[in-house]
């Protein structure tokens, strides 16, 4: 597959994915998480900013989208990685921000679930791993993200390697640290060299930059010959 970048130019085509999912149990109810959104948004908005093609895969009840942006919305893990698939064929860049769910209802009811029954059981089903899924896209820049309570760094490596990531970008979450909305962050990021660094007490804005130089620090390397 040849490279979509123009030689030199150092613009790309980037895929970035945002949000939590939402898993239906029944047409009122759904399993999520607390991801409001605003990490891939701002890693959008900057990109954009800097002149990338950028298409935003957005879950629901996000942020405003940054002007210029195209932005796919879907609303469960199954849908993102169908609409991830589709997209990531133009692109060489996915940053996958989305905080997607690991489960979804078994059975999801058509109709609202009644309070009175007894000992009520959700089973659960696993989602697929979508960017595991994607395994080694030849020519793609692959970023994950990792949200952990503990072993930030041990945690960032395994799922380097897993899910064969070229860079992955570790929040912590836990005791007076929330990674969620606007609050300012510390992550550490690890590249598929090895290199890491550690950025404390950054607002996603900022740290969006300083992913972004990094992305663009890799495209130069040996997976493409701009
Ligand atoms: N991810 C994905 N598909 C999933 C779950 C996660 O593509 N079904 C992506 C996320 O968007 C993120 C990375 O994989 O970029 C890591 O997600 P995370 O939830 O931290 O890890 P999991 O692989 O789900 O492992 P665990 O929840 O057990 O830590």
């Amino acid at each position: 597959m040849k490279s979509r970048l123009r030689p030199g130019s150092g613009r790309m085509s980037l895929l970035v994915t945002a949000g939590s999912t939402r898993e239906k149990i029944d047409p009122v109810r759904f399993i999520s998480n607390y991801s409001t959104g605003v990490f891939g948004y701002e890693i959008a908005r900057e990109a954009k900013k800097r002149g990338h093609r950028v298409t935003l895969i957005s879950g629901p009840a996000c942020p405003e989208p940054p002007p210029g942006v195209k932005v796919v919305e879907v609303e469960s893990a199954l849908d993102m990685g169908r609409a991830v698939k589709k997209h990531i064929k133009k692109c060489d860049c996915l940053i996958m921000a989305a905080a997607v769910s690991d489960w979804r209802a078994a059975s999801p009811s058509k109709r609202k679930i009644k309070r009175g029954r007894k000992n009520k059981k959700l089973e659960l089903v696993e989602n697929p791993d979508i960017l595991r899924g994607l395994g080694k896209m030849e020519k793609k820049i692959l970023v994950g993200f990792a949200l952990e309570t503990e072993r930030l760094a041990d945690n960032a490596a395994e799922k380097l390697k897993k899910k064969n990531l070229d860079l992955v970008v570790a929040n912590k979450i836990g005791g007076k640290t929330s990674p969620f909305g606007r609050n300012p962050t510390e992550i550490l990021m690890l590249d598929r060299f090895g290199n890491k660094s550690i950025l404390r007490n950054r607002t996603k804005r900022e740290l969006a930059g300083v992913i972004l130089d990094k992305v663009s620090e890799l495209k130069l390397d040996n997976k493409f010959s701009v």
